[in-house]
């Protein structure tokens, strides 16, 4: 791609190396660079330098990360029937700021809340409310994402509260192993594209669908960086896996079609069009030198 062609004409062999670490560039990215390039010239989508972080960010990924685990502990110690999502919001409101943290929905985009909990047939971006009560059979997704020293960090997890029909555990159980198989596809040198299709296969022979029009995000220094990351495209397309990128897994799984829509109302929360239950699980990786390290879970 450009971005590693345009570096690699622009840095001589002995000037200090783009990621940072005061090393030469011969010594330091110069065969990394040229191996991007390789694959670029066979056509493949690379990563440009600034979607690969340097150790120092990803460490501060990972500090912000540790309030997001936190904040979504504290969401599964006190979530219950009966409860509002407006309750959910406020759990993750304080309990992120106690810890030094921004909730990084408030105020995105005009999003009023700090968090999205989305019920049932609410595929993602459901906005908490006090007429929202959980009840009995219900399934929600809370999806936290917190600002910490300027560092970003995203997951969400599936809640079942009371009697949870049991084709709808199976979803939702489906959706977290989705994760597991993406999971496993992510190393360097990889494609983007052989997650995603180990992904959708695993949906898919489970009688489900996954969401195509939303996805996940390079994340990190900003909420949604590129690239963007789709799960439903195939084995050996899409961007290149090298280290130091950081993004999430995040796939949508819906009970029937895939189709969705937005609320018109609010311009955010989305529905399943044929009204089945969608299940979502997120996590923010790291490609490492010999595969991954799991951020925020
Ligand atoms: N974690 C969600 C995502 O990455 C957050 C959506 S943006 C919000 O899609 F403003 F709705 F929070
Ligand atoms: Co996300």
């Amino acid at each position: 791609m450009p971005g590693a062609r345009k570096a690699m004409k622009r840095i001589g062999r002995n000037d200090p190396c783009w990621c940072m670490s005061g090393r030469k560039y011969k010594v330091c990215h110069m065969a990394f660079d040229e191996k991007i390039q390789r694959y670029a010239l066979e056509g493949h989508m690379v990563p440009e330098h600034h979607m690969i972080k340097t150790k120092r960010q990803i460490e501060g990924i990972r500090e912000s990360s540790k309030i997001n685990i936190a904040v979504l502990d504290h969401v599964a110690e006190k979530i219950q029937i009966g409860m509002s999502t407006e309750e959910i919001d406020q759990l993750v409101y304080e309990k992120t700021t106690q810890m030094g943290g921004i909730p990084a929905p408030l105020g995105y985009d005009g999003f009023p809340k700090s968090v999205c909990t989305s019920v049932n047939s609410q595929v993602c971006h459901g906005i908490p409310s006090e007429k929202d009560i959980l009840k009995d059979g219900d399934i929600v997704n809370v999806d936290v994402s917190t600002i910490f020293q300027g560092y970003f960090s995203d997951s969400s997890r599936m809640f079942m509260l009371g009697n949870v029909a049991s084709e709808t555990q199976k979803l939702v159980e489906t959706a977290h192993r989705c994760l597991e198989i993406g999971l496993e596809q992510v190393k360097p040198w990889n494609f983007l594209g052989d997650m995603a299709q180990a992904i959708n296969d695993h949906a898919k022979e489970n009688g489900y669908s996954i969401v195509r029009e939303i996805g996940g995000h390079g994340v990190g220094l900003e909420f949604h960086e590129e690239p963007f990351v789709s799960y439903v495209t195939e084995k050996g397309t899409e961007m290149l896996m090298v280290p130091g990128m950081v993004f999430t897994i995040e796939p949508m799984v819906n009970m029937g079609s895939a189709d969705i829509y937005i609320d018109d109302d609010n311009g955010w929360t989305v529905y399943t069009e044929d009204g089945l239950p969608s299940a979502q699980w997120e996590i923010t990786v790291a490609v490492t030198e010999d595969g991954y390290e799991v951020l925020t879970w």
